[in-house]
């Protein structure tokens, strides 16, 4: 119990750390939160025209669960790293700092697989570019790139994973759901649109 709470804070306090936010304001561009979707990930971080600064806002988001993960795992074991790896999802999506608003979980999902079992993330990043390819969409790619992770996770992984993994990506879709009523419209911005 206490081993799990540690894990569950260790991996609240990196997710929780808003990379696109912090990375723009450095930057001095426009708050990223009022322009385009004012999500504070990535995608949006694109929107102000700046790819590396994106690049890096995928990265550190990615990244922090990535670390929080094996960190966990090598102080609590294979199911301190799950705990972590919720922590870390939960911290990206409401942190503190930000009055609990942060972003949609799409990079820390794809961070926390990495960290936990890498072939999931391999599935996860080929659906996510052939789908970005395809149509354009960012939060179509995220959402069928999630649901194709969790169902290799069933084939592949642990149950103890894929029950994770399928919570994350539920959770995910439920933050998309602005994003899936603009898809169904046929108004989401595409990938490279300015916001
Ligand atoms: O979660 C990132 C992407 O799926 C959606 O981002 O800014 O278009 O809402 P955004």
């Amino acid at each position: 119990p206490l081993a799990g709470l540690l894990a569950l804070a260790l991996g609240y306090l990196l997710g929780s750390i808003p990379f696109g936010l912090i990375l723009t304001r450095l930057a001095g561009t426009q708050d990223i939160r009022s322009i385009g979707s004012g999500n504070i990930g990535a995608t949006n971080v694109l929107r102000t025209g700046r790819k590396g600064l994106a690049a890096a806002t995928l990265l550190g988001d990615a990244l922090k669960g990535t670390v929080a993960v094996l960190i966990a795992a090598r102080l609590f074991g294979f199911e301190g790293s799950l705990v972590a790896a919720l922590g870390a999802f939960l911290g990206h999506l409401f942190p503190v700092w930000l009055g609990f608003r942060g972003g949609k979980g799409v990079a820390t999902f794809l961070g926390v697989t990495l960290g936990l079992y890498w072939p999931l993330a391999v599935v996860f990043a080929v659906v996510w570019l052939g789908v970005a390819r395809l149509f354009r969409y960012s939060s179509l790619a995220a959402l069928c790139a999630t649901a194709a992770t969790v169902i290799a996770a069933l084939v592949l992984a642990s149950s103890a994973l894929t029950l994770l993994l399928a919570v994350l990506a539920a959770i995910l879709w439920i933050m998309h759901r602005a994003n899936i009523r603009r898809l169904l419209a046929g108004t989401e911005g595409r990938i490279g649109a300015k916001g």
